[in-house]
């Protein structure tokens, strides 16, 4: 397995290989992560993991500055996990020479929306280092995780409308035995809140129930989940919305293709998770 830290020795690798399946990371992996990794080794001959903390889709007051960087801890952990052929990991003066990246991927409007809405340019930044590591990865296809749901959809219609030569496979969200979506921000909870955050998949679990169950009203569904959630101490409960999978627009009578997304706060902690509702 070869750490790479430059675009010249990546692409030199690129040179001398077959088909390539890339996972693009943050790094502070975790299991959800070697799922992720396990999915791209069946669909390729090589694989190439990144990890790099990308400012560019954080915003003002988000946590960047302290956001776990553990490049050793991480490079273990997918050795034991069978290994890949390459890391790559970039500093930032490799990926963002200039002071401001002029020239970013502007995703449409349905990126402003869900979380769009809260973290401004979050979704234009993501697009833009993506974009950029399909550039010089140039793998065939690229992994991603359901369990941020809305950027797997940017994602896809970026390399949809760009006739980027990629093709993405999105791959189930990894949980804890309590069902709490794994993230590395999970790592920033302390013990109270993280015997709380399971609360958001047993909602989801609950409001997917009565969906099945002929539930129409999902605006009902989701104010008791708010009640609840305020109750037991949750805030900044950004949204609790049922949604149509394929655009993410607001559900219509009739879809049977359904996603319902929650975002809320526990402490400083911002958690996000969705399920999935197959009607019909
Ligand atoms: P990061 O949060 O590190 O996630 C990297 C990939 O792992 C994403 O595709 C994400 O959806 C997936 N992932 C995270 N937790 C998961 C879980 N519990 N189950 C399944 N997949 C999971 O997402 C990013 O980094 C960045 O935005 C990135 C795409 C790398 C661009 O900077």
């Amino acid at each position: 397995m070869k750490i790479i830290h430059t675009i010249a020795e990546l692409r030199e690798w690129r040179k001398t290989v077959g088909t390539v399946a890339f996972v693009p990371t943050m790094g502070n992996l975790h299991a959800g992560h070697m799922a992720l990794i396990q999915e791209a080794r069946r669909q390729a001959a090589h694989t190439v993991v990144s990890i790099f903390v990308n400012r560019l889709q954080f915003g003002q007051g988000e946590d960047f500055e302290r956001y776990p960087r553990t490049l050793e801890a991480d490079a273990a952990l997918i050795t034991v996990n069978g290994g890949v052929d390459v890391i790559f990991a970039p500093d930032e003066k490799e990926l963002y020479p200039n002071v401001i990246q002029q020239y970013q991927v502007n995703p449409p409007a349905i990126a402003d929306e869900l979380c769009g809405a809260f973290r401004p340019g979050h979704f234009r930044g993501v697009a833009t280092v993506v974009s950029k590591l399909f550039n010089i990865v140039e793998a065939d296809v690229a992994c991603f995780g359901k369990k941020d749901y809305q950027q797997l959809a940017v994602i896809q219609g970026m390399v949809n409308d760009l006739n980027m030569p990629i093709r993405i496979v999105p791959v189930d969200t990894g949980r804890a035995e309590d069902g709490l979506a794994l993230s590395s921000r999970n790592g920033y909870l302390n013990e109270a809140q993280r015997a709380e955050a399971p609360r958001l998949y047993y909602h989801l679990c609950r409001m997917k129930r009565a969906i099945e169950a002929g539930e129409r009203d999902y605006s009902k569904l989701a104010i008791e989940t708010v009640a609840d959630l305020r109750v037991r101490g949750w805030h900044e409960i950004d949204y609790v919305e049922t949604r149509n999978a394929i655009s993410l627009k607001p559900a219509a009578a009739g879809d049977k293709q359904l996603v319902i997304l929650i975002a809320a706060r526990l402490g400083t902690t911002r958690l996000i998770d969705n399920i999935e509702v197959q009607l019909g």
